[in-house]
């Protein structure tokens, strides 16, 4: 059998585990990653091999490589996904549950020997600048070389996280199998995986445990396992806050800093807002990347948050982005990256769809096949992904990496809503703000305006909360109340449509003039609007600088509130809380009865005047 023996820590717990866990397994090798950058070469090397990776051509896209997943493990699986508390209760209404004593007898059966003729790799990482106090260390133990490989472009892997952990450190211990295990002989898949596939959270052991996938939040487990549902149980008990949120910097041309976190759901372009390029009209302005997936935020000693973006690299969406929508993430892109499930070009290089290139008349597309521009399907995964350092990033703040973290102004909270919702407006107060970010949520389909269902996201968290959503409200209430300068919060929609169904508002590089405004807000800036839904900026508020052509009326139509839209919405959100019981914390109810009250005494269509 493989031993767990190792002289690069003498961490009896972490090396007990891994003994613990190579006898469950029963790999072939164990492989402790020092996250060396030859390390990264051979592991590389490795997988071209084997035929996972396909190196790309050096001179189009030097150090980087396409990987193909199988067509059945293309994205997270969320009704995979498990959170096993002690009590139903805990998980709450939003998660799947099962008792963890049973779900663990099946994850014992299936590990049994789930690594059998593959390398176990042992993967000590930090989350978070290495010796930061917000950052915590993980291990992972996988069978799979494209995690371990990934792991060192997202995490700071290796042997400083070893050191940081030291002898007598605590981890959160993440088992990872992709669940092929080979007999003697028998020759391997390119992507391995299993059509059964559990992605197990035990909040109470804050452990981790995913059988089954190889790809993105289903196997690298420091992304939203670690940071996000065991980090929210770990924030919980420890008063801070692990939220899905990307970190953006905005400096003035006066060179004032401000940054602000900002929660979407999935499919909102997070990753184009946290790389934003300021438009015509903006000269002198920066914006800078901290984070554009999850934010770490605990109280400093001033009464303020501090943030640290806990990863060390993206693993963004590709279809969609170009120089357009993402300059910042199209540089990233050039070297240095592993692409999964976008098109192979004939020349060695890849495509997507959404590139500034026009399709070309042949492509590999992503399950290996021949393509060409009349095919009827894409020729990339509308989930395909780019693997990239951070130090990559164009825009990356001067602060992404500062264990001290950096301190947010404004939480920003926004959904894809055709109707109702404005273009902006900030809350009345921090219990306010908490109810505007529990309520958030995109529409299901795009159906007529004004008719289409909200699929609530509280805090772009659905997926993403290793407990009951009631008890994190509550968690958000007391914290905020705690805090003597916390941050104002803000929802924004950039998805309102006008009467013809068309977008109502540019978006993308336009979305600074919001920026601007809630930067103007959080530094003093007094006068606003009152509306029934909080502060809103009347049209001389906002900085036009550079879009002339964009009138009072047509703004006036992304900013009216119509009563009996926002009655409809008071009312579906009875409904909302009724599912969460007696964990619904009474501050919701009050904060619904008051928007009702200010709707009520609101005129027909509440327009923005100015
Ligand atoms: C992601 C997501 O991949 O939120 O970041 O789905
Ligand atoms: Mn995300």
């Amino acid at each position: 059998m493989a031993t767990a023996e190792t002289n690069r820590t003498n961490n009896h717990k972490l090396i007990a585990w891994v003994d613990e866990m190579a006898g469950l397994t029963k790999p072939d090798n164990i492989q402790w990653c020092d996250g060396s950058k030859e390390e990264y070469d051979r592991l590389c090397a490795e997988m071209v091999e084997a035929g996972t990776l396909r190196p790309l051509n050096p001179d189009k896209r030097p150090g980087s490589f396409l990987a193909n997943s199988d067509p059945d493990d293309v994205a997270r699986v969320e009704d995979r996904t498990f959170v096993c508390s002690k009590e139903e209760q805990d998980a709450g209404p939003t998660n799947n549950w099962t008792d963890p004593v049973e779900m663990k007898a099946t994850m014992n059966g299936l590990f049994d020997g789930s690594m059998q003729g593959r390398t176990m790799y042992v993967i000590p990482f930090s989350m978070g600048p290495l010796g930061s106090p917000i950052a915590h260390i993980g291990v992972q133990l996988t069978d799979s070389p494209y995690v371990a490989a990934s792991m060192r472009v997202m995490t700071r892997m290796g042997q400083a996280a070893l050191d940081v952990l030291g002898d007598e450190g605590e981890f959160v211990p993440c088992m990872h199998t992709v669940g092929a295990p080979l007999a003697d002989g028998e020759a391997d898949v390119p992507w391995p995986n299993n059509k059964t596939k559990y992605i197990v959270q035990y909040p109470e052991e804050r452990a981790i445990w995913s059988y089954g996938s190889g790809y993105g939040g289903n196997a690298l487990l420091g992304k939203k396992c670690f940071s996000l549902r065991i980090a929210s149980v770990m924030a919980r008990d420890e008063g801070w806050l692990a939220e899905h949120m990307l970190i953006l910097g905005l400096e003035s041309p006066a060179g004032e800093k401000t940054y602000v976190a900002a929660a979407f759901p999935s499919a909102c372009g997070k990753t184009n807002l946290a790389m934003l390029i300021p438009p015509e009209g903006f000269d002198g302005w920066k914006v800078r990347t901290v984070g554009d997936d999850i934010a770490w935020i605990k109280p400093g000693d001033d009464g303020r948050l501090y943030a640290i973006n806990p990863e060390a690299g993206y693993f963004g969406v590709v279809p969609g982005t170009s120089s357009k929508t993402n300059p910042s993430a199209m540089t990233m892109m050039e070297s240095d990256t592993i692409f999964t499930n976008v098109a192979l070009t004939d020349d060695g290089d890849v495509w997507w769809e959404g590139h500034d290139d026009d399709p070309p008349e042949h492509l590999i597309d992503w399950k290996g096949n021949d393509w060409t521009p009349d095919s009827d399907t894409p020729a990339a995964h509308p989930n395909a992904r780019f693997t990239c350092a951070t130090s990559q990033c164009p825009t990356a703040d001067p602060a992404w990496d500062d264990p001290a973290g950096v301190p947010i102004s404004a939480f920003i909270f926004g959904g894809r809503l055709s109707h109702t919702f404005p273009l902006v407006y900030q809350s009345l107060d921090w219990q306010h703000g908490v109810y505007m970010a529990a309520t958030m949520g995109s529409e299901a389909t795009a159906a007529a305006v004004n008719q289409a269902a909200i699929r609530r996201d509280p805090m772009a968290m659905l997926p993403f909360c290793g407990y009951n959503m009631a008890d994190y409200w509550s968690h958000w209430l007391k914290l905020g109340n705690a805090l003597k300068n916390p941050p104002k919060i803000f929802r924004v929609n950039w998805f309102r449509k006008d009467k013809d169904g068309g977008f109502a508002w540019p978006g993308f590089g336009q979305n600074m003039r919001v920026l601007n405004w809630i930067v103007d807000r959080v530094n003093g800036k007094e006068e606003a609007a009152e509306s029934p839904f909080g502060y809103m900026p009347t049209y001389q508020d906002i900085n036009w600088n550079g879009l002339d052509d964009f009138a009072a009326d047509t703004f006036s139509e992304i900013m009216d509130i119509d009563r009996e839209a926002g009655k409809r919405e008071v009312e579906e959100l009875k409904g909302y809380f009724e599912i969460f019981e007696n964990r619904l914390p009474a501050e919701m109810e009050v904060q619904r009865q008051a928007f009702s009250e200010r709707l009520d005494a609101a005129p027909e269509v509440w327009r923005i005047s100015g």
